[in-house]
């Protein structure tokens, strides 16, 4: 479909063909490992012969998100944290040097000291807010820049198109895990990032019950070179996950739009009580950060944090476990409320602003009545008081 269309009419209309599957509206959960070809010729050609490349309903899954991204290519990954793996491993190899936001997903952190280390790769952490300051930072042997914008859990927002000037100046490819945005609110790709990754998991999938990630480009050399790695780690997704995923695209609009607007408005309310140090949300006029994000992004979703006043572990395990409404799990982006505290995720950051001990809390806001989660929240309070 055309891209002169809005968003939310093609999100209607992407990742599904009638009349390629009888008629019905959407397509079928294709399962499949083997693909029966109808000639020799045909055993060693280019046409598709084996499950792990995708059946057609990983590919109506593709397309959509290439519409969603303004992509020209995307693989899909059993997980947003193996589409990060799986990037890093297809243009990193051993002896480079790269710089990784400091905000950077915890497990993301995790794979570059472990793996990456092993393979001699120098993983080198940046200030978010470092701007074109980063040029600083480049080395000879530095091949990637890898950012994430807002941090999940300390939402610090990056200036993106700083960044990628300093990158194309010097030839070095810019990655960033949108999952934040969902690639709704933002476009990396049209701003020159040249690799936009998404942990599908989040909105897309939108009802916690998909695991999936996904990796989007423009160029067809960087397309080529993740389809080469795609196949050597032999990570296929099965045909259900793209399928839950396809569904959730129809509706990830709303629900994030909804969730935009509870979660804004919780997070003022959340500023005017005594017991919260600070509100951690780029949309917030308060933020250090609105101004980029106002320049850069159009929504925000239902994710911020905030940052309690001296609070002991236990006060705070206590308020965690008056929620009635905020489940307590690690994930976001679903239809129901989730908070976690952070703290205990921060103890790896590089900035000692973090890593002393600070009580965030990380919300991330479902499709419940606004008011119901307000008195949750004002339950947790209470429950310290
Ligand atoms: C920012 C971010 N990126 C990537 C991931 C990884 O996604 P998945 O759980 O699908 O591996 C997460 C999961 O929490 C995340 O928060």
């Amino acid at each position: 479909m055309n891209n002169d269309k809005k968003l939310a009419t093609r999100l209607s209309h992407l990742g599904r063909n009638p009349k390629q599957h009888e008629g019905f509206v959407n397509p079928p959960s294709q399962r499949g490992s083997t693909v029966i070809l109808d000639s020799a010729e045909d055993l060693y050609s280019d046409k598709k012969s084996y499950g792990l490349e995708g059946t057609s309903t990983h590919d109506f899954l593709t397309d959509a998100l290439n519409g969603i991204m303004d992509a020209n290519g995307t693989i899909l990954c059993p997980s947003g944290l193996s589409a990060i793996t799986t990037t890093l491993l297809a243009f990193i190899k051993g002896g480079d040097h790269i710089l990784i936001t400091d905000s950077i997903y915890g497990p993301t952190r995790r794979f570059c000291s472990s793996v990456l280390k092993g393979f001699g790769v120098e993983a080198e952490y940046y200030d978010p807010r470092i701007g074109a300051d980063i040029e600083k930072l480049i080395r000879p042997n530095t091949k990637l820049i890898f950012l994430e914008s807002p941090g999940s859990l300390t939402l610090e927002i990056q200036d993106i198109p700083a960044i990628v000037n300093v990158a194309q100046k010097h030839n070095i490819l810019t990655a960033i895990d949108d999952t934040w945005s969902a690639g709704v609110y933002f476009k990396p790709l049209n701003v020159g990032v040249d690799i936009s990754i998404q942990a599908l998991t989040k909105y897309q999938g939108g009802h916690s019950d998909v695991l999936l990630g996904s990796v989007s480009v423009k160029r067809d050399d960087l397309f080529k070179k993740l389809k080469e790695t795609h196949r050597d780690l032999g990570i296929g997704v099965a045909a259900e996950e793209a399928w839950l995923c396809l569904r959730g695209l129809k509706t990830m609009i709303l629900r994030m739009n909804h969730q935009d607007k509870v979660a804004r408005k919780i997070a003022s309310w959340l500023e005017k009580q005594d017991i919260v140090a600070e509100v951690i949300h780029p949309a917030l006029p308060t933020s250090p950060d609105y101004e980029i994000w106002k320049r850069d992004f159009t929504g925000a979703g239902g994710l911020f944090s905030i940052i309690l006043k001296d609070l002991s572990d236990a006060q705070i395990n206590k308020m965690l476990n008056a929620y009635e409404l905020f489940s307590l799990g690690f994930s976001w982006g679903g239809y129901e409320s989730l908070v976690i505290n952070c703290a205990p995720q921060l103890a790896t950051r590089k900035d000692p602003k973090w890593t002393n001990k600070t009580a965030l809390i990380r919300y991330s806001i479902g499709l419940e009545d606004e008011d119901d989660l307000i008195a949750d929240l004002e339950r947790g309070f209470a429950a310290i008081k």
